[in-house]
């Protein structure tokens, strides 16, 4: 298992993370190895790139990745040359991690701290299975001259075979819960999303005709989701839209520090596990950071790369248990008392036993 810490609250998440592992290790009688790496900022202070070529090899040769998170204010410069981000893209590109698996999951006994109310939140269960390695994150992008001066410019690209593998993906996975597929684009204005809307239908129709289809527009899906989230249960769309819904997702279950996610699909069959929120540079340092999200990724990881189905399935128990006794870090506090990053791992790590 190669772990990447990165940035701002990533180091403090994965640390977590990690602890969580070694704690199932121990009950179960698995060994682990752990590798840990650099990426993003750090890595490019330290070596000029944000996903060195060690790295890489790294999580070439492992059979799981656990990422905290990448970026921050101090390699922001919009003129520099190279992006903490960009390490991080780089890294699902090569490893062709076409699928983001992103669950939402509202906890029955967070549901005040969704800013949402109560008979909106209670029962949410989405799975939004987000392209990765494609769409407009990957397209030609440049600046050229315009009629007015400078411009910039970034294209949508989509392949039908991009849209078909991550469409069926997301098909044998609705298959496998409540057979419901939603498909989010923006075919009323965007040529890439008609084909995206073609291909998807043409996939849906020739193997997936048990599910139940709904196509919706990115615009509506955003509002949609905050008004009757229950209507959802397997989501698929393209990169940039999925990044932007599931953040706005974060707020069912109550915060960003809740969500997990398994990037998976690549030809290694090594998958990248990850909280989908960033370093937090607000946070960073101070030990205040939710580690769950990180905590339920690992959970993830311990699912899809080494199919421990049980031992998944305890790190989850034990998160509920620790929620259940009322324990709670600041961003889920609602004002009241909380407990900090570590002593968080340290609730979960001994709920696990
Ligand atoms: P962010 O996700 O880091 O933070 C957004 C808000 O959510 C902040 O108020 C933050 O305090 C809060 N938050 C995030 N994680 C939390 C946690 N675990 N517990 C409690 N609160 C949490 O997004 P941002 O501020 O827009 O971006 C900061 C940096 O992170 C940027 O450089 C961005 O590029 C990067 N980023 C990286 C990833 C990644 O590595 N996968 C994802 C998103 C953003
Ligand atoms: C995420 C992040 C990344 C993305 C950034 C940091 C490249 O926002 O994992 O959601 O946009 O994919
Ligand atoms: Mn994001």
């Amino acid at each position: 298992i190669v772990l990447l810490p990165g940035d701002g609250i990533g180091p403090e998440v994965v640390a977590q993370g990690e602890r969580v592992l070694a704690a199932v290790a121990a009950r179960f009688g698995h060994e682990f190895e752990f590798d840990t790496r650099t990426i993003g900022g750090r890595a490019i202070d330290e070596s000029g790139e944000p996903l060195p070529a060690n790295t890489l090899e790294a999580c070439r040769e492992s059979q799981a990745i656990l990422l905290g998170a990448v970026g921050g204010p101090q390699w922001d410069d919009p003129s520099a040359e190279t992006r903490p981000e960009q390490g991080l893209l780089q890294l699902r590109k090569e490893l062709e991690l076409f699928a983001n698996l992103r669950p939402i999951t509202a906890h029955s006994q967070l549901v005040d701290a969704s800013p949402l109310k109560r008979e909106i939140v209670e029962g949410v269960d989405i799975l939004f299975v987000r392209e990765l390695t494609g769409g407009i994150y990957f397209g030609d992008s440049g600046r050229r001259d315009g009629a007015g001066g400078e411009a910039a410019y970034s294209e949508m690209v989509y392949q039908v075979a991009e849209v078909e593998r991550v469409v069926r993906l997301a098909g044998e996975a609705a298959r496998q819960r409540d057979g419901r597929l939603t498909s989010v684009d923006k075919a009323n204005v965007l040529e890439v999303s008609r084909l995206w809307r073609q291909v998807a239908e043409r996939v849906v129709r020739e193997e997936f005709s048990d599910l139940e289809y709904e196509v919706v527009l990115v615009d509506a899906m955003a509002m949609h989701l905050i008004s009757r989230p229950r209507d959802f249960d397997v989501v698929v769309t393209g990169n940039m839209f999925g990044d932007i819904l599931t953040d706005e997702g974060s707020m069912l279950p109550g915060s960003l520090g809740l969500l997990p996610s398994a990037s998976i699909g690549g030809w290694s069959g090594a998958g990248l596990y990850e909280p989908i929120h960033g370093s937090a540079p607000d946070l960073a340092g101070q030990d205040v950071a939710n580690p769950l999200a990180t905590v339920l990724a690992a959970a993830m990881l311990l699912r899809y790369s080494l199919a421990l189905d049980e031992e998944a399935a305890a790190v989850e128990t034990a998160v509920n248990e620790v929620l259940d006794l009322g324990h709670r870090t600041a961003d889920i506090a609602v004002g009241g008392p909380s407990v900090g990053t570590e002593a968080m791992g340290d609730l979960v790590v001994k709920q696990i036993g």
